[in-house]
């Protein structure tokens, strides 16, 4: 059918099928030097750099595809007969141009573009390779020549150790470069780790995504922003984004919780296994990146690794002061995952050793698949078990029985403050007062005088409700905050079943419109 096709090509068809080659290369064009370029600018796609592109512009081979749609429009009796015969011609004649065309092409366009040489870095990225094997391999072989009896001696030497050129050194690298790379390369092994946490389960997949995007983003940065950049990017992934914002409305003003206490999980779980990871990487400078870059490297990577690890250990504290049940769990539930591992890990090297027979591995291997499934996702905070814990916090409540805890329980609504989020603004009419179960919140403040900070156990927002006046002062969260709100009408109740504890908010109230 194909030879039949093109025998009967006509120089008019010749014409048309350039016009089919350049429409397709300026359809190409378009997607390449147009929506891509917008794309990566979007950061939803890699940067492609310009020669590449122009292979891709040249390189894009048809094949068996069109002419199965060519054959099908030739074998459909709806299409007229001169027409299919045109389209189907056309479509094997430019199949036909890519393969004996385009693809002969392709190999000396990448030569004159140069793709296929090792940049001045990779060079030396090359020799240094070439030179740490060569070192590692010389201690493993020096044992296997001795006992064979083949001592120093050039006899002795394998290829690469013979050649005698000298060992290239770190420092033919600009500083600067050597930086970079080491940065992508520790990036790289961050992404490798999460994934080895997912194929041994100690890692769920919600969060392995949200990791292997963060390591990713982290190898952009440091290519394009060296050190600086890596460690801007690391900042960032620490603060709130916009879907915690949301869940943390929905939470705060409408009272559902779950989108928020599944983002609190993730964000926990994240923030536990990054910092594992971290620990790993630690020593991987140590091993790789050291005899590879030179120890100013190694140095620089691990203190940056240091600076992100610091940023995270306060992120854990944070963490768990606000939600210290919820934080216990997860950390157990890690812990038990890593252990079901280890144990999966012992009964592979006893079958490998011939210790335990297949059947029996089987039969273990089928009993902790078992155990894994029951503790196979993550945790979900449950936020009402934590304000019965929050409520403790606070000494008012401290001397409480535990059913009126819960009566108390059904009264607060847990909120919680970012950090400098102003909660409340000085005139403004009051609803609410406030209890801190955990972090800090600082009232009023200018810059001449600083702001009185009332600190986690303690209340604000009590004059407006008892005096009745609008709100006597500002108030701000200093960094986190874990809020307890009552409302006015609430309020009431409580009073009226706790005594004392009016005796105690009218005192601080007093006390405060007196400072
Ligand atoms: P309210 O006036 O409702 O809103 C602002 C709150 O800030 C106020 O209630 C008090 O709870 C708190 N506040 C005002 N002044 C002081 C102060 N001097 N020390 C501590 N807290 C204060």
């Amino acid at each position: 059918l194909i030879p039949q096709l093109l025998a009967d090509l006509s120089m008019a068809d010749v014409a048309m099928l350039l016009v089919v080659v350049g429409a397709a290369l300026v359809a190409r064009a378009a997607i390449l030097y147009i929506l891509l370029p917008l794309l990566s600018a979007a950061r939803l796609a890699e940067h492609v750099s310009p020669a590449h592109t122009a292979v891709i512009l040249w390189g894009g081979l048809r094949g068996a595809v069109t002419l199965a749609m060519a054959l099908a429009v030739l074998e459909n009796p709806r299409i007229p007969a001169p027409d299919a015969h045109l389209v189907a011609t056309l479509a094997t004649a430019f199949v036909l141009f890519t393969l004996f065309v385009n693809a002969p092409t392709l190999r000396p366009l990448i030569h004159l573009l140069g793709l296929n040489r090792l940049t001045p870095l990779e060079r030396v990225l090359r020799e240094r390779t070439i030179a740490v094997a060569g070192a590692s391999v010389q201690r493993s072989l020096d044992p296997i020549a001795h006992a064979f009896g083949v001592e120093e001696g050039g006899a002795a030497k394998p290829a690469w150790a013979r050649s005698g050129e000298p060992e290239p050194s770190p420092a033919a690298l600009a500083p600067d470069d050597a930086l970079k790379i080491g940065l992508i390369t520790v990036a790289a092994q961050e992404e490798a780790l999460y994934l080895r946490g997912y194929g041994d389960r100690t890692v769920s997949i919600r969060v392995v995504g949200r990791c292997i995007a963060q390591a990713g983003r982290l190898k952009d940065a440091a290519k394009t922003g060296g050190m600086a950049g890596y460690l801007r990017v690391a900042d960032t992934s620490l603060e709130v984004g916009l879907d915690f914002r949301a869940a943390l409305y929905l939470h705060n003003r409408l009272g559902f919780g779950l989108p928020l206490s599944r983002l609190l999980g993730y964000g926990f779980e994240t923030i536990l296994v990054t910092r594992a990871a971290l620990q790993q990487l630690r020593d991987f400078t140590r091993q790789a990146i050291g005899p590879m870059l030179g120890t100013e490297v190694e140095q620089a990577i691990l203190t940056g690794l240091q600076t992100r690890l610091e940023g995270i250990a306060s992120a854990i504290r944070a963490f768990e002061m606000q939600y210290p049940g919820y934080a216990l769990l997860l950390r157990a539930s890690y812990v038990e995952r890593a252990a079901l591992r280890l144990e999966e890990g012992e009964y592979c090297k006893k079958r490998d050793d011939g210790l335990i027979s297949p059947e029996v591995y089987r039969s273990l291997a089928e009993d902790m698949h078992r155990r894994r499934e029951t503790i196979a996702s993550t945790p979900v905070l449950d936020m009402g078990m934590e304000v019965t814990g929050m409520i403790r916090k606070v000494p008012l409540f401290a001397g409480i029985d535990a059913d009126r805890v819960n009566f108390i329980a059904r009264l607060l609504r847990p909120r919680l403050a970012l950090p400098d989020e102003t909660i409340i603004r000085k005139g403004e009419r009051g609803d609410a007062m406030y209890f801190i179960a955990a972090g800090s919140v600082g009232v009023g403040g200018t810059p001449a005088k600083p702001a009185v900070v009332v600190e986690a156990g303690s209340f604000f927002g009590e004059i407006a409700l008892i005096y009745n006046t609008p709100r006597t002062a500002e108030v701000r969260a200093r960094g986190y905050c874990h809020l307890l709100v009552l409302y006015a009408r609430d309020l009431e109740r409580l009073l009226r079943r706790h005594p004392e504890v009016r005796a105690e908010i009218e005192r601080a109230a007093l006390a405060r419109l007196g400072d």
